[in-house]
């Protein structure tokens, strides 16, 4: 396809691309002085050349200004090296200014120089202003280069860090001081190109950060070739092909098996020569050249006089004769490019190719006769035709000799394959490696320190990578690059604060290069299914895609390209790589993505309907809308998501959803609402894992907006909600402050439902302060309130549940109230209700209290009912996800296996130290002095007093900063017991006294406080 008929077509989309400025500065003071007619003929020169330049690298000329030119790598078709290109072009620029110098500098009355400056960054191209506008790429990256390019002095390039980065392989550079350059808040790194690297190194690999693996998989890859290897040393041709995608491997697999020969000492006679294929094509010959220069040791800046001379001397000590070299040197500088061909005039293509292939026999045969001989040449789908047909002709030729061929290659579909009719061919293909592989490579990078990066996330770098292990490294160095993962002193950390970042460039270029070679028609549907997603239904693509009718031919295009994939006509379609769809993702115009992000949640909203009953859709059409520009119908979606995950207790993909929905809703007026409908419910989730503080802002915010707003009932819940994460901080004056002013913003002339709520949480919080009588008078009130309620709500509506939430509730506090006052068997009764109205309604979170009080009380009366109990009430709050409660839970259970005194040694303290691990991560002030109690009580009774003191030593601390008796008096009343077992009569006197005066204060009698200590 020629350059300009795909330009017609491009569209516009988002891509990496480097770009180049040069400029010959100082030429408009020259051509004052200059004839007009020299001028433009100088020009015509000039741009001639710098195109030239250029388009050998594979760049696209954007626009010429001045006497500048700007020139695109990357854009509108990428290659996986196009930073390299860039650079190679831009030293081939100069070198072309310099030539011209040559005939111009006379005329010119001087010299020119050219400055040039290379960036590489995000580019926006296309046909900006419409189709009848030219193909151009605008964005920052374009500025920088024009900057670095102003920045640079005559006949030097400067390069980006960018830039720098993806090219410091194959190019010397000297970094200079970074430069202010226009326009740029900060000073910039900037490295001025030297010159590319005689000896480049590989782009692969991690060595440079210090990681490295062993091969992992390829054992029978390796074993074949080999074996093909002894088939050739016992006089029998051989060629071998690897075949495999970009990075899977076969250059790695090639060294592994030169280096197992070589360890073996099984090369000892054998020669080996290499020659690696550029991706800028080969001249014609270009291979056998590089196999020749390599044999002869012939440098890059030999002249041909000097090459021929080595030639000559290396084919006469294999014993050619003078006439045999005669023969083979007219031809050698075409050859090795060094003679263009036109200036052999005399000679026609026909006898050129007779005599390179006499020269190459000669060699070979030659050769041949010291030994074995292996011809290693990498990359063959950019080797040059004349090459491939040289090589298959030598396979012929030497069917019965010890040669080997190793070519490796891709499978690109024009892939070329040399088929030699009579030497044995095996093909070696490299598939895509396990993911056990994968993770073995990382292992090998990072050893121990792996154990510290989250497996879900590991998973998701396998997953990306897909069986590719070149894409792993990348992802890997991007990692390292974004500080993701970090380097120290003491060895690798994993960071996951930090956010791996898109697809790496160099990823990038490599799946572009794939994708570009499509036609405009197809691409624009492949972008279409990038916003799908990475696994998609064809019928909802052909509803958004522009193009439904040329839809399918497109798809079929692209399944034969392999970048889709379906596993039978009735499944999905999916990406065969996940990173083809990020990358193709990346690609998309923001704006377009928007409206495509649209189009397909509308399509989808008719195809499942507005309330869709599965997760699934409402994470679709949350993520569709969330990226439109109809932000508050997505985040409405994802709130109903998280809601859909809440309601069976997911809290932790709710959290991700409510989370999500707070950064999509558009800010201001607008999603105010939902702002804070999302905030409270964030507020419950993030108080039942015990980040209160957490939920305390989000609590807070809504209170103040509810209050600005005038929306009393609102406003009061958040009081009585921030009054319950006070009380479990152990700060019961400020829990009571709040409960306060709950009550004080809602007033008693109301119907909501709310003041039950809170008449609920006073009678709670004053049987925790040991104010039983208060306490069943506020929860009698909470009834009576929530009772009315109830008996006028519609069955199966909110209200009907809310008020069966205060019912249930209002039951305990009455329940524990009583049997504080001595009543437990009208206890039992109320706590049996509450538990029967919770599981009615599915009100898992009450059922908890009501399983963890029941617990305490049946501990007495029937222990084995007790346990019963509180294993089930750990089961609920296990599903819950409310750690208080487990705690809770736990704390009871330990104190009714002590009832059941054969479980107390084992069990028991297994209990007990599981609600005080739990309370201590919670920061559980409230509850941290009960397992401890239980434990002091436990190690007392199987007379360890020393360690008994302890425990009620540290849960008295606790007890006395939160002044609950219920708390105080057993750690009182154990100390004094554990002193009086001791026979330190003061001690214990002074610890039974104050036990006394706290029976008293509460004025419940002293039984109930020891026999009931753990109600809540
Ligand atoms: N089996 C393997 N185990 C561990 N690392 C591997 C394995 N195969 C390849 N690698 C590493 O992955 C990277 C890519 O491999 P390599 O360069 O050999 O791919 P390639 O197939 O030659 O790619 P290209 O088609 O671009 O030439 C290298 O750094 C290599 O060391
Ligand atoms: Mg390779």
């Amino acid at each position: 396809m020629k350059a300009d008929a795909r330009e017609e077509e491009e569209p516009e989309d988002r891509r990496p691309a480097t770009v180049l400025f040069a400029d010959l500065a100082g030429f408009t003071a020259i051509s004052e002085r200059l004839d007009p007619e020299d001028v433009r003929a100088f020009q015509n020169d000039l741009f001639r050349e710098m195109a030239a330049g250029i388009e050998r690298y594979g760049g696209f000329v954007e626009k010429y200004v001045g006497d500048a030119v700007m020139a695109v790598f990357g854009a509108p078709r990428a290659h996986e090296d196009d930073p390299e290109r860039a650079l190679h072009a831009a030293l081939d620029l100069h070198a072309r200014v310099a030539t011209l110098n040559a005939g111009w500098a006379g005329r010119l009355g001087r010299e020119v120089a050219l400055h040039v400056g290379v960036n590489t960054g995000r580019v926006v191209a296309g046909h900006l202003g419409g189709q009848n506008a030219a193909y151009a790429v605008t964005g920052d990256t374009v500025n920088t280069a024009a900057r670095l390019q102003s920045a640079a002095p005559g006949g030097q390039t400067f390069v980006s860090d960018g830039t720098y980065l993806l090219t410091r392989h194959a190019f010397h550079f000297e970094s200079l001081d970074p430069l202010t350059l226009k326009g740029k808040t900060e000073p910039v790194p900037v490295h001025r190109l030297v010159g590319a690297a005689t000896r480049r190194r590989s782009a692969r690999g991690l060595e440079a950060e210090g990681l490295a693996a062993p091969l992992m998989g390829r054992a029978e890859n390796l074993a074949s070739m080999l074996e093909a290897f002894e088939r050739a040393v016992a006089g029998r041709v051989q060629v071998v092909s690897l075949l495999g995608d970009v990075g899977t491997g076969k250059s790695r697999l090639l060294a592994e098996f030169l280096t197992r020969l070589q360890v073996e000492g099984r090369l000892a006679r054998t020669t080996v020569r290499q020659a690696a294929c550029s991706s800028l094509g080969e001249p014609p010959y270009g291979v056998v050249a590089a196999l020749l220069r390599e044999a002869y040791g012939i440098a890059p800046e030999d002249s041909l006089a000097v090459a021929r001379e080595k030639i000559v001397r290396g084919l006469q000590a294999l014993g050619a004769t003078p006439d045999e070299t005669a023969g083979a040197t007219p031809i050698l500088g075409y050859v090795l490019g060094l003679e263009a061909a036109g200036r052999m005039p005399d000679v026609d293509p026909e006898s050129v190719k007779r005599q390179i292939l006499l020269l190459l026999r000669m060699a070979v045969e030659r050769r041949l006769l010291q030994g074995p001989l292996l011809l290693v040449v990498e990359d063959l789908h950019w080797a040059d035709a004349a090459s491939m047909a040289g090589l298959e002709i030598l396979a012929d030729w030497f069917v019965d000799r010890p040669l080997m061929f190793v070519l490796t290659s891709r499978p690109a579909a024009e892939a070329r394959a040399i088929a030699p009719s009579r030497a044995t061919r095996t093909t070696v293909r490299l598939s895509p490696l396990d993911p056990e592989d994968c993770s073995a490579i990382l292992e090998a990078f990072f050893g121990p320190v792996l154990a510290q990066i989250p497996t879900s996330f590991r998973d998701v770098i396998v997953k990306r990578a897909g069986g590719n292990p070149f894409y792993l490294e990348e992802i890997v160095r991007d990692l390292i690059a974004t500080g993701v993962l970090a380097r120290t002193d003491e060895g690798w950390v994993f960071n996951a604060a930090a956010a791996p970042a898109d697809v790496p460039t160099t990823l990038q270029g490599v799946l572009l290069a794939r994708i570009d070679r499509l036609p405009a028609t197809v691409r624009r549907v492949l972008q279409d299914a990038a916003v799908l997603g990475p696994l998609f239904e064809p019928r909802v693509l052909r509803e958004v895609t522009a193009d439904p009718a040329g839809c399918e031919a497109a798809l079929d295009q692209l399944r034969e390209a392999e970048l889709l994939e379906q596993a039978s006509p009735e499944r999905p379609l999916a990406f065969t790589h996940t990173l083809v769809q990020e990358v193709v993702y990346q690609n998309v115009l923001v704006r377009r993505r928007a409206e495509l992000h649209g189009r397909v949640g509308e399509v989808l909203e008719r195809l499942r309907g507005e309330q869709p009953l599965r997760l699934e859709d409402l994470e679709a059409l949350a993520h569709h809308f969330g990226r439109s520009e109809q932000k508050l119908k997505g985040a409405r979606y994802m709130v109903a998501a998280g809601d859909w995950a809440r309601s069976i207790y997911a809290n932790d993909d709710a959290i991700r959803h409510y989370e999500m929905a707070l950064e999509t809703l558009p800010p201001g007026e607008v999603g105010e609402r939902e702002r804070l409908a999302v905030r409270e419910r964030l507020g419950d989730l993030r108080g039942l894992s015990g980040r209160r503080s957490e939920a305390a802002e989000h609590y807070e915010t809504v209170r103040r907006a509810a209050e600005a707003s005038g929306d009393a009932a609102v406003a009061a819940r958040q009081c009585r909600k921030l009054a319950g994460l006070y009380w479990e901080a152990g700060e019961r004056d400020r829990a009571q402050a709040s409960l306060d002013t709950g009550l004080r913003i809602l007033g008693t002339d109301t119907d909501d439902i709310e003041l039950a709520h809170l008449y609920q949480e006073m009678g709670r919080l004053a049987f925790r302060s040991g104010d039983n009588q208060r306490a069943v008078e506020w929860a009698g009130r909470a009834l009576a309130r929530a009772e009315q309620i109830a008996d006028s709500a519609v069955a199966g509506g909110e209200t009907k549940k809310d008020a069966a939430l205060a019912i249930a509730h209002a039951l305990n506090t009455v329940g524990v109230a009583l049997a504080r006052l001595g009543d437990p068997v009208a206890a039992v009764a109320r706590i049996e209700r509450s538990v029967a109205v919770a599981q009615e309604q599915g009100l898992l979170n009450v059922a908890c209290r009501s399983y963890a009080n029941l617990g305490v009380l049946y501990s007495e009366l029937d222990p084995g009912r007790s346990i019963e109990t509180c294993l089930t009430g750990l089961e609920t709050a296990r599903k819950i996800g409310d750690l208080g409660f487990q705690s809770r839970l736990y704390a009871n259970l330990a104190v009714a296996y002590c009832a059941l005194t054969d479980r107390c040694d084992e069990d028991g303290v297994r209990a007990a130290e599981a609600a005080i691990d739990l309370d201590r991560r919670l920061g559980q002030i409230d509850h941290l002095a009960v397992p401890l109690i239980v434990l002091g009580q436990i190690y007392q009774c199987h007379g360890e007093p020393d360690r008994a003191l302890a425990y009620y030593h540290e849960a008295l601390g606790l007890a006395e900063e939160i002044g609950e008796p219920q708390l105080l008096f057993p750690c009182y009343d154990g100390l004094g017991t554990v002193h009086l077992d001791r026979g330190d009569q003061v001690e214990a006197e002074r610890y039974l006294l104050k036990a006394e005066a706290i029976c008293e204060q509460a004025g419940g009698d002293r039984d109930s406080l020891v026999v009931l200590p753990f109600l809540t």
